[in-house]
C-alpha cells in the first residue's frame, strides 16, 4: 500500500516536473518571440532614422553639386575675359563706395564688367549700410576678380536724402576711409606694391585708364569728361609737369580735380597714416584734403593720358529711376510686378 503510495507520488513528481519544464521552456520561448519582435521594431527605427539622415546628407550633396556646376558654368563663361595674374606688375586697389538703390546692380555690373579686363586689380567695395545687404554680397559671390566686401553707414545727419540736391552733402566719405583703413591694416607696404584709385560705381572706365596709373610714382592725373558742368575738366600740363587746370567750379582749391581723375602711390597711405576724408570740409575739397594730407605738391603730380589729351574716363550720373507706375498697375490690372525680383 505505501509502496503504491510512493510510486503514484513518483509518478506524480515526474509527471509535475515535466509539466513545469514545458511551462518553463514554453514561457522561454513566447520570451525570445515577444524579444525579437521588439528587437525588430528597434532595428527598423534606426534603419529608418539611418535612411532619413542619409536622404538629408544626398539632398545636401545634390543642392552642392549643383551650385558648383552653376559656379563652373559661370567659369566657363568668364574665363576668355581673364587675364593672367602678373606679379612684376602693381596691384591697383580701387576703393567703391556703393549704396543701395535701384540703379546699383546697373552700376555695379557695368563696373565689374570693365575690371575683369584688368589684370591684378582688387576691387575694395564698401557698402553706405549698417550691415553687408544679400544682393551685393551674391553680387560679389559670382565675381571672378580679387575684391573685398566691407560696410560702414553715413551718419544720419551728413547723409543724403532722395529729396536734397546731390551737391548738398558729401558722399563716400566714411565709406573710402574704411577701404583706406583695410588697406593699412591689411597690407604689408615692403610686400604688397601697389596704386589706390577711389572709383565710384556710376562713372564710366576705359580700360587703357588703368595702365595709365598703374606705375604711378606719386600722384597720377588726366582729365575727366562731364563733370563740373563742362564738357570735361583737365589738369593743365607742360611736358611732364601740371601747371594749371582747366575747371569752372572753385579753380582755387588746393587740387581742383574730381576723384576720377587721380590715383595715389599706395605707399603715400603708408607713409601719412593721418591722411582721412571728412565729412567736415567745404563742398567740393574731399579731393584736395586728401592730396594736402598726404603732402602732395603741384610738383609731385604727373600727367597721364598722353599729357593729358585723352579722356579715359567719364563722370557719368546715371538718371534716378522712378517706378511710378507700380501702384496705379495693381490699381488698374490688380497685379503688381515681383517685389521678389532682384533688379
Ligand atoms: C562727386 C565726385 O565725383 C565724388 O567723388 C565725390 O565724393 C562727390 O562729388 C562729393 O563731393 O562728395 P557725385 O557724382 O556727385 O560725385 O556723387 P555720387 O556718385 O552720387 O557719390 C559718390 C560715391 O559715393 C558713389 O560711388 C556712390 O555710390 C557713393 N554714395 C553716394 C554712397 O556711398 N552713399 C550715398 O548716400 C551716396
Ligand atoms: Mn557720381
Amino acid at each position: 500500500m505505501l509502496r503504491l503510495t510512493v510510486r503514484k507520488l513518483l509518478y506524480l513528481y515526474c509527471f509535475t516536473s515535466v509539466l513545469i519544464i514545458l511551462g518553463l521552456l514554453n514561457y522561454h520561448v513566447t520570451d525570445r518571440e515577444n524579444d525579437d519582435i521588439e528587437g525588430e521594431k528597434l532595428i527598423n527605427q534606426l534603419l529608418q532614422e539611418k535612411l532619413n539622415e542619409k536622404q538629408k546628407e544626398l539632398e545636401s550633396l545634390i543642392q552642392r553639386i549643383t551650385s558648383y556646376e552653376d559656379k563652373l558654368h559661370r567659369c566657363r563663361m568668364l574665363k576668355p575675359y581673364q587675364k593672367n595674374f602678373n606679379s612684376s606688375l602693381p596691384t591697383i586697389y580701387l576703393i567703391t563706395p556703393t549704396y543701395d538703390r535701384i540703379e546699383q546692380k546697373a552700376e555695379l555690373t557695368r563696373m565689374y564688367y570693365t575690371l575683369l579686363h584688368v589684370p591684378n586689380v582688387h576691387w575694395i567695395l564698401v557698402e553706405d549700410s549698417d550691415r553687408k545687404t544679400d544682393k551685393v554680397r551674391r553680387f560679389l559671390t559670382n565675381c571672378q576678380i580679387p575684391y573685398t566686401h566691407l560696410n560702414v553707414a553715413t551718419p544720419e545727419h551728413v547723409k543724403l536724402k532722395s529729396s536734397d540736391p546731390n551737391w548738398l552733402k558729401p558722399r563716400g566719405v566714411l565709406q573710402r576711409n574704411a577701404g583706406l583703413t583695410w588697406i593699412r591694416s591689411s597690407l604689408n607696404p615692403r610686400k604688397n606694391k601697389g596704386v589706390v584709385y577711389f572709383a565710384d560705381d556710376d562713372n564710366t572706365y576705359s580700360v587703357e585708364l588703368f595702365e595709365e596709373m598703374r606705375l604711378t610714382k606719386k600722384v597720377s592725373v588726366w582729365p575727366v569728361a562731364m563733370v563740373g558742368a563742362l564738357r570735361y575738366e583737365s589738369p593743365i600740363c607742360d611736358k611732364n609737369s601740371v601747371t594749371g587746370w582747366m575747371v569752372y567750379f572753385r579753380p582755387n582749391r588746393p587740387f581742383p580735380i574730381d576723384m576720377a581723375g587721380f590715383a595715389v602711390n599706395m605707399q603715400l597711405f603708408f607713409d601719412h597714416p593721418d591722411a582721412w576724408f571728412s565729412n567736415n570740409v567745404q563742398r567740393g575739397y574731399q579731393e584736395s584734403t586728401i592730396l594736402k594730407l598726404l603732402s602732395v605738391t603741384m610738383a609731385d603730380l604727373e600727367p597721364r593720358a598722353d599729357k593729358c589729351t585723352k579722356i579715359l574716363v567719364w563722370h557719368t550720373r546715371t538718371e534716378k529711376y522712378n517706378p511710378k507706375n507700380e501702384a496705379k498697375m495693381k490699381q488698374k490690372y490688380g497685379k503688381g510686378t515681383d517685389p521678389n525680383m532682384e533688379i
